[in-house]
C-alpha cells in the first residue's frame, strides 16, 4: 500500500501557558502529575483503570479490570453498577441533594430548575412509566425530542431500569427515525409535539407519526407537551407524558447491572451504507466520561457548566448528561438557536447563569465572530473560567477570537478531540497543565495511547502525516456496531494492523501535540456533525430524475464543510428548479444538516477505468481549486473540462 501524502501547511508557533492561579487549584496541576498518570496508564491499564474505578459506586466490585483484546475488550467484568444511581443517588446523601442538577432555559424564555433531589424523583417516576409500559431490561427506546428537561430525565430514566435508549436527533426527518427505529427494533418512542428554533416549532410528534408507518416494532409512545402545537393522539398507541406521569409511583430501585450491560446505541454517519449504530456499555463509559469531564474541564463543586451541544449528539451525551451528572455538576441546559431572539442569546444565558465553563464547537465561534463583537462586549462574561471546543479541527484564528473575546485571555481553551466510538475525549489539553497551541488538541490524557502511522502501520515521525490511530483499548469505548459485529470488526480495526482506526488524519509535532488534519475517509463533517457522503448520494439518486451523484465537501465559513452534489439525469439538462427540488429533496429525506449547498449537473462524472468516481479531482473542484492530482487514470481527460467549463 500506499504512504498516505497527507500535506499539512499549518504553521502555528504562539503558545499559550495555563495561568498560575489556575494550575494551582486544578485537579490535575503539574506537568509531571500528568506524565506520571499517563505512563502509569500505558504500562498497567489493569492497575491504572482498576483504580480510577473507585470513582464510581458499585453493587459489587468487579473481578477483572480487562479481558480480551481489541476489537473485543470487555471492561470490569463481574461488576455490578447502575449508571443512573451513579448519576442521582449517590448525591443525595449530601449537601448536592438541594443542589441544581439542571438549570434550563427554553427558546421562548421560560426557565426550570432541577435539584438533584428533583431530578431523581422524575427519573424514578418515569423508568415507572416506561416499566407500565412494558419495557424490560435490554429493550431499545428512541428518544426523539426537543432540548428539554424530559429528554435527561428519559436517559436516565432508561439506564435505571437497563433499557437501552436511542436517541434521535431533532433536526432527522421521519425516513432516518423510521430507518433508526428498524434497526434498533425500538419498542418505545419518547417525543415531545414540538420543540422551539428560531421561534419556529419543530414539529416532532408528526415526524414520529409519519415514520411509525414504516416502523412496525414500535407499540407505544410518549409525548411531552411543550409548544401546545396541534398533535394526532393515536388511541392505545399514543398517551400524553404528563398523563402517564401523574400517577406514576416515586419509587423505583435502580436494577443492579453488568458492568458490559448496553447503556445507549447512537447512530453515527459512515463512509459506506446505512448509518452505523454505535453501541456504548453502562460502567466503562460512565467511568471514561465522568474521569474526563473532571479532568479536562477541571469540574469544581461550585462551577456552572454549560455545553451548547444538542443531547442528539455524543457530545450531549457524554457532556451534557453522563459525565456531569456523575460528578454532581449543575448543567446549564439550553433549548433553542443561538440567535434567537438575538445574536447575544449564548452571552446573555452566561451573564444570566454566571457560566463558569463553556463548552462550544467552532462552527458556532465562527459564526460569533461573523455577528461581531458588539455581541458579547454587551454582556459581563468574567464569570467564566474556562473554554471548550469539539467537533472539528479549530482554526487558529477562530481559536485566537475566542481567546481574545470570550476568554479575555483570561481563560485556558480546551481543544478536545474524540468521537461517537470513543465515548469521551481523548485528546485534549488539560487546563491546568498544557501549555496550549491554537488549533492543536495536544497531548492524549492518561489512558489514551494513540499513534500516527502510515497506511502499513510504521509509526511516523515528527510532522509527518498519517493515520490517527489508538493502540490500547480505553474503557468507554464502543463495544460493537449494534446488530452488526462483523461491520464493527471491519471499520475501525482492519486498516491498521491491531489498532482501533476511525477515520481521521494527523501530525505530531516536535513537542508530541496532535494536530487533527480531517477525514481521509468519504465522511464530510457539516458544523461538527459527521455526514455520509454516500447517504447523501443514496438520497439523490431516490429521486426520479437522477442518474448518478457524486457527492463532496468544499470548504465553508461558517459550516467548516460544505455539501457540494455533481448529479447527472436521466434525460434533460436540468435547471434551476430542479435544483431546488433536489435540495428539498435530500432535506425531506436526511434532514436539515444534510441539505445540500450546491448542486451541479453534470453530463457525466470522472471515473477511473476501473469505474470508480475520483472524488478527489471533485473535490478540487467543489473548492474551485487548481487541481494538482494525478488524472493518469482518468477515463476521460474531457470530463474534467467541462466539469471546470460548468462552474458558477
Ligand atoms: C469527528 C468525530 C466528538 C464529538 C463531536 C463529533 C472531528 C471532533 C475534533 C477536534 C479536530 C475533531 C474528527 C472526528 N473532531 N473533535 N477537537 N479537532 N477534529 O463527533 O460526529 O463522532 O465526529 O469529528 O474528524 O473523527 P462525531
Amino acid at each position: 500500500m500506499t504512504q498516505p501524502a497527507i500535506h499539512s501547511s499549518l504553521k502555528e508557533s504562539r503558545t499559550f501557558a495555563p495561568p498560575a492561579t489556575f494550575s494551582a487549584n486544578a485537579h490535575i496541576s503539574t506537568q509531571s502529575q500528568y506524565e506520571q498518570m499517563w505512563q502509569q496508564a500505558k504500562d498497567d491499564p489493569a492497575g491504572f483503570w482498576g483504580q480510577m474505578a473507585q470513582n464510581l459506586d458499585w453493587f459489587r466490585r468487579f473481578d477483572t479490570v480487562m479481558e480480551g483484546q481489541m476489537p473485543n475488550v470487555k471492561w470490569f467484568t463481574g461488576g455490578k453498577i447502575n449508571v443512573s444511581y451513579n448519576c442521582l443517588d449517590r448525591h443525595l446523601k449530601g449537601a448536592r441533594k438541594n443542589k441544581a442538577a439542571i438549570i434550563w432555559e427554553g427558546e421562548p424564555g421560560d426557565t426550570r430548575v432541577l435539584r438533584y433531589q428533583d431530578l431523581h424523583r422524575e427519573v424514578c417516576k418515569f423508568a415507572n412509566v416506561l416499566k407500565k409500559l412494558g419495557v424490560q431490561t435490554g429493550d431499545r427506546v428512541t428518544l426523539y425530542m426537543p432540548m428539554i428537561p424530559e429528554l435527561t430525565i428519559a436517559m436516565l430514566a432508561c439506564s435505571r431500569i437497563g433499557a437501552v435508549h436511542s436517541i434521535i436527533f431533532g433536526g432527522f426527518s421521519a425516513d432516518a427515525v423510521a430507518d433508526r427505529n428498524n434497526d434498533a427494533q425500538a419498542k418505545v418512542v419518547v417525543t415531545a409535539d414540538g420543540g422551539w428554533r428560531r421561534g419556529k416549532e419543530i414539529p416532532l410528534k408528526a415526524s414520529v407519526d409519519e415514520s411509525l408507518n414504516q416502523s412496525p416494532s414500535v407499540e407505544k409512545v410518549v409525548v411531552v407537551k411543550r409548544t401546545g402545537g396541534d398533535v394526532d393522539m393515536v388511541p392505545d398507541r399514543d398517551y400524553w407524558w404528563h398523563d402517564l406521569m401523574e400517577g406514576a409511583s416515586t419509587d423505583c430501585d435502580p436494577v443492579q447491572l453488568d458492568s458490559e450491560h448496553p447503556l445507549f446505541i447512537l447512530y453515527t454517519s459512515g463512509s459506506t451504507g446505512k448509518p452505523k449504530g454505535v453501541l456504548h456499555t453502562s460502567a466503562g463509559y460512565l467511568l471514561g466520561t465522568a474521569l474526563t469531564t473532571k479532568w479536562v474541564f477541571d469540574l469544581k463543586e461550585d462551577d456552572t457548566y454549560w455545553c451548547t451541544a444538542d443531547i442528539g449528539w455524543i457530545t450531549g451525551h457524554s457532556y451534557i448528561c453522563y459525565g456531569p451528572l456523575a460528578n454532581g455538576a449543575t448543567v446549564v441546559m439550553y433549548e433553542g438557536a443561538p440567535n434567537w431572539p438575538d445574536e447575544g442569546r449564548f452571552w446573555e444565558i452566561i451573564e444570566k447563569y454566571r457560566v463558569s465553563i463553556f463548552y462550544t464547537a467552532p462552527t458556532a465561534i465562527r459564526a460569533f465572530i461573523k455577528w461581531g463583537n458588539e455581541w458579547p462586549e454587551k454582556h459581563d462574561l468574567s464569570s467564566l473560567r474556562l473554554l471548550g471546543s469539539v467537533g472539528e479541527p479549530i482554526n487558529p484564528e477562530a481559536w485566537m477570537w475566542y481567546h481574545r473575546v470570550i476568554g479575555q485571555e483570561r481563560c485556558p481553551i480546551v481543544d478536545t478531540w474524540w468521537q461517537t466510538e470513543t465515548g469521551g475525549i481523548m485528546i485534549s489539553p488539560l487546563p491546568g497543565v498544557t501549555s496550549t497551541k491554537p488549533g492543536s488538541c495536544c497531548r492524549p490524557l492518561p489512558g489514551v495511547v494513540p499513534d500516527i502511522v502510515s497506511r502499513d502501520g510504521k509509526s511516523l515521525g515528527p510532522n509527518e502525516g498519517g493515520l490517527l490511530v489508538m493502540r490500547q483499548p480505553w474503557p468507554h469505548m464502543l463495544r460493537t456496531l449494534y446488530g452488526d459485529h462483523e461491520r464493527f470488526v471491519k471499520t475501525y480495526f482492519s486498516e491498521v494492523e491491531g489498532c482501533y482506526f476511525a477515520g481521521d488524519g494527523a501530525r505530531r509535532d516536535e513537542d508530541g501535540y496532535v494536530w487533527v488534519m480531517g477525514r481521509v475517509d468519504d465522511v464530510i463533517n457539516v458544523s461538527g456533525h459527521r455526514l455520509s457522503t454516500m447517504e447523501v448520494e443514496s438520497s439523490l439518486v431516490s429521486h426520479p430524475s437522477v442518474a448518478e451523484a457524486a457527492v463532496v465537501g468544499f470548504p465553508h465559513e461558517i459550516k467548516g464543510e460544505g455539501i457540494c452534489c455533481f448529479v447527472t439525469l436521466k434525460t434533460g439538462e436540468g435547471d434551476e428548479s430542479l435544483k431546488k427540488e433536489l435540495i428539498q429533496h435530500v432535506r425531506h429525506h436526511i434532514g436539515a444538516l444534510a441539505q445540500p449547498d450546491q448542486v451541479r449537473f453534470a453530463a457525466s462524472l470522472p471515473k477511473t477505468r476501473s469505474g470508480k468516481i475520483m472524488r478527489r479531482l471533485l473535490r478540487d473542484i467543489a473548492a474551485g481549486r487548481e487541481s494538482t492530482q494525478d488524472t493518469t487514470t482518468l477515463e476521460d481527460l474531457n470530463v474534467l473540462a467541462r466539469l471546470r467549463a460548468d462552474e458558477e
